[in-house]
């Protein structure tokens, strides 16, 4: 596999040091990031990105293929420097202060990074020596995160034989070794299998539990909802939406209500009572015997309960049901594709 970021001086980057380094920023915030913008070429491939990931908590960027995702975190790794803006990792600036930043975070690219000449012991073990970890304690490292990444078994094979997968979680590691106080997961599961992906999960939730700040970017919706406590979509180098994940499924969608009466033949009249009470939109599915109505708050969830109720309908259950991640993620960046072409037909 191929290694995005530039070879000489990755390996010490990509991982952190000491927890104890560095300020801790005043803001409550572990990353902040305004007006980032960066061009190759023609591309620009940064277009003013503002991105904020509160202290202790995961922020989850999201963006289709070519967005600007692997670019943000170079820029927020030092690895290159943006055309314009600012952003403050830990407390440290992006431009003048990289050295002490660098120290702060871990980061696993999009591609693994492992030496594959290397045994998987032999990787983390020199890693740690590289972060100044004593032989004996680079040793303890090493071989606690292999035992915490199913690696122990295969420890002493050269990387060169692991599966994608094994490297992966190889490489994840890595990042982890200077227990760094935040941590950049570039598509962290991307091509693993099912139980691997829970195993990164479990880590990244663990980590955060001791208080790592984690920026992730990923393609899976499951991922962000497991993980993330907000997220920043991006598309061409823009964000077009932020906030929590709670409140951008109510940006997009709201909620439906499920509604099961006790008896379903009163279904109709019901939707019917609910439209004269000003409930619009609701519509009675005879076979799951259900009445379903579109509400966007909590007010008129106890309106729905309310008119039912005066009007003496037996109610016999109520889900509540919210759009997925995956409907959220096409509505934002499907209107951002429409928003886009206006713009371009315009010029
Ligand atoms: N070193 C580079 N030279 C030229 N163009 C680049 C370079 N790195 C990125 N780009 C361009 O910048 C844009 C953003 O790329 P980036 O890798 O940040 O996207 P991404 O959101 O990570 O995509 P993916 O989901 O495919 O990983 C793309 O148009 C890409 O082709
Ligand atoms: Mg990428």
């Amino acid at each position: 596999m191929t290694q995005t970021v530039t070879a000489p001086t990755d390996r010490g980057q990509r991982t952190g040091s000491r927890p104890d380094s560095g300020n801790a920023p005043d803001s409550g915030n572990a990353v902040e990031a305004r007006g980032i913008v960066k061009h190759f070429g023609a591309t620009k491939a940064l277009d003013g990105v503002d991105l904020t990931v509160k202290q202790g908590t995961v922020l989850g960027v999201l963006g289709p293929n070519g967005a600007g995702k692997t670019t943000l975190i170079r820029v927020l790794s030092t690895l290159i420097k943006p055309d314009a803006g600012s952003a403050v990792v830990g407390g440290f600036d992006v431009l003048r202060q990289p050295k002490q930043l660098r120290r702060t975070i871990g980061l696993t690219g999009q591609y693994a990074s492992v030496d594959e000449l290397l045994s998987g012991y032999e990787n983390l073990y020199l890693i740690g020596r590289l972060l100044d970890l004593s032989g004996r304690d680079a040793k303890a490292r090493a071989t606690e995160l292999l035992e915490r990444f199913s690696l122990t078994e295969a420890a002493k094979r050269e990387a060169k034989t692991y599966s994608g997968g094994m490297r992966r979680r190889l490489d994840l590691a890595a990042s982890m070794i200077g227990r760094p106080r935040v941590l950049y997961l570039d598509e962290p599961t991307t091509g693993l299998d099912p139980r691997t992906r829970n195993e990164v999960w479990a880590e990244v939730q663990r980590m955060v539990g001791e208080g790592t700040t984690v920026l992730l970017t990923t393609q899976y919706m499951e991922e962000a909802e497991q993980l993330a406590d907000d997220l920043t979509v991006i598309d061409r180098g823009r964000v077009i939406a932020a906030g929590s994940v709670a409140g951008l499924k109510a940006q997009v969608g709201g909620q439906t209500l499920q509604i099961r009466a006790v008896d379903a033949a009163e279904l109709p009249e019901m939707a019917h009572c609910l439209g004269e009470a000003g409930i619009v939109g609701a519509s009675v599915s005879t076979d799951a015997g259900l009445l379903a109505v579109p509400i966007t708050g909590d007010e008129q969830l106890t309106a729905v309960i309310g008119v039912l109720g005066t009007r003496g309908f037996g109610v016999a259950g109520i889900d509540t049901q919210v759009p997925s991640l995956d409907e959220v993620f096409l509505a934002i960046t499907g209107s951002s594709a429409v928003a886009a072409a206006a713009k371009e037909s315009q010029a």
